[in-house]
């Protein structure tokens, strides 16, 4: 999954030859995931029209105040297009149009709702070498940067004119790779690794039965996608489970046992800055486990179990710089039982799950928390939906690691 998934974005087009290219633009961007608007400076429907570019982006385009299409409408607001986006991204920028919107010109629409965009707006400069080159254009770019808009760079090549040089718009795939990057380097757990671990376990008994338990995942896939949100590059191992999660920064590990589950966990662990621990671990495994399908007779089955190995109290007994978040789910002195796992497992972070409090634990889409830290600070939180949870957790951890 791209980070730009879910993004609302605005491409602006200008008037160069470049404009042609905004087709291939649009296509990856939707394929990345983002919806996408398309707002076109009037000269500019001479490169690209806008009937292909609103089939592929699958929105109306706009070129001018007035609203051709819907009367009723009156006009093309700006202001809801600038508001709307989540990001800019002008491509081609002309000459004309950086000039201007250093300038605070505002001609057109594109201009207009540059003026009003609240969101990050990237540009991405198109013309001739010797423009390009001209003290005017060099004087367009620091204004622009110095505004707080992010330049992506054209590149040197063969131009329209036949001239060989620097001017040429960086091609559609490379300004979507740049403005991956852009977004993931400025994320907060950008260059940290995190890995998390989730589900049930399943402790064998015989070829075809297994002790378990009601775990359903959920709350350690949401950690997964926070964390890789947020920049990380996530581990997830997870026992076995329905969620699934497909995002190019999440790596998962799939695991059966306690014993897997540990043996994969020291694996990634030396090499992480954020642990958390969030699956449900069988405590107690069978001591043998039948090599034949287990026949029933008359008598009782008794099994002897043996504890299995405790993966995040082996973490805390190995950690050096690592934070490490465990889970606790209680039934009754709860913090009192939460405050004892944290200082026995060595712990920076426990979260804290009642089974008294309605909508928290195991199988449902809500959780309710609360978050105890090495120095015994208790925070509370309300009942939430398990993204939500995620969220409190990554910040609270985002907040004792910038403290
Ligand atoms: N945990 C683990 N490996 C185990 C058991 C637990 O990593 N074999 C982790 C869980 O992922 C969770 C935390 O330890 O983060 C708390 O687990 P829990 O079973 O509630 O705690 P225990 O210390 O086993 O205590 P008890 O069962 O008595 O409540």
């Amino acid at each position: 999954m791209s980070i730009l998934s879910g993004k609302k974005i605005l491409l602006g087009i200008s008037a160069g030859i470049a404009a042609y290219k905004t087709a291939s633009l649009v296509r990856l961007f939707i394929k990345a995931g983002a919806d996408v608007k398309v707002v076109m400076t009037p000269a500019s429907i001479d490169f690209v029209t806008p009937l292909t570019l609103s089939t592929l982006s699958k929105h109306p385009v706009v070129t001018s105040f007035y609203n051709e299409e819907d009367e009723s409408a009156v006009w093309n607001s700006h202001v809801e297009l600038g508001l709307w986006a989540d990001l800019f991204v002008i491509a081609p920028a002309t000459a004309n149009t950086m000039s201007k919107m250093a300038n605070g010109t505002c001609d057109n629409l594109l201009l207009a709702t540059y003026l009003s965009a609240k969101c990050p707006v990237y540009f991405a400069p198109a013309m001739d070498l010797d423009m390009y080159k001209h003290p005017s254009t060099a004087q367009s770019f620091k204004t622009l940067q110095d505004f707080g808009n992010i330049m992506i760079p054209a590149t040197s090549g063969e131009l329209a004119s036949g001239l060989v040089g620097e001017g040429r718009m960086a091609e559609p795939e490379d300004i979507v790779l740049f403005i991956e990057n852009h977004i993931l380097g400025n994320l907060p757990l950008y260059g940290k690794k995190v890995m998390i671990t989730a589900g049930p376990t399943y402790e064998a008994i015989d070829p075809v039965r297994f002790i378990g338990n009601h775990s359903s995942g959920k709350m350690g896939f949401e950690l997964a996608k926070t964390a890789a949100n947020l920049g990380a590059e996530v581990t997830l191992i997870s026992g076995p489970t329905n969620q699934s999660l497909q995002h190019s920064a999440v790596n998962i590990i799939p695991i059966i046992s306690a014993q897997d589950m540990y043996e994969q966990a020291h694996l990634y662990f030396k090499d992480t800055d954020i642990a958390i621990c969030a699956a449900a671990v069988a405590d107690y495994k069978p001591k043998e486990v039948a090599l034949q399908k287990i026949k029933k007779d008359d008598s009782a089955l008794t099994l002897e179990l043996e504890k299995t190995k405790d993966v995040l109290a082996s973490l805390g007994a190995i950690k050096s710089d690592q934070f490490l978040v465990g889970f606790a789910l209680e039934t009754n002195n709860e913090l009192e039982h939460a405050k004892g796992k944290l200082k026995r497992k060595n712990l920076d972070l426990i979260v804290l799950n009642s089974l008294n409090d309605a909508g928290a634990g195991f199988k449902s889409n809500t959780n309710k928390i609360t978050l105890i830290d090495a120095q015994e600070c208790i925070t509370e939180f309300n009942l939430k939906s398990k993204a939500e949870v995620a969220q409190d957790i990554f910040n609270d951890i985002l907040n004792k690691l910038h403290a």
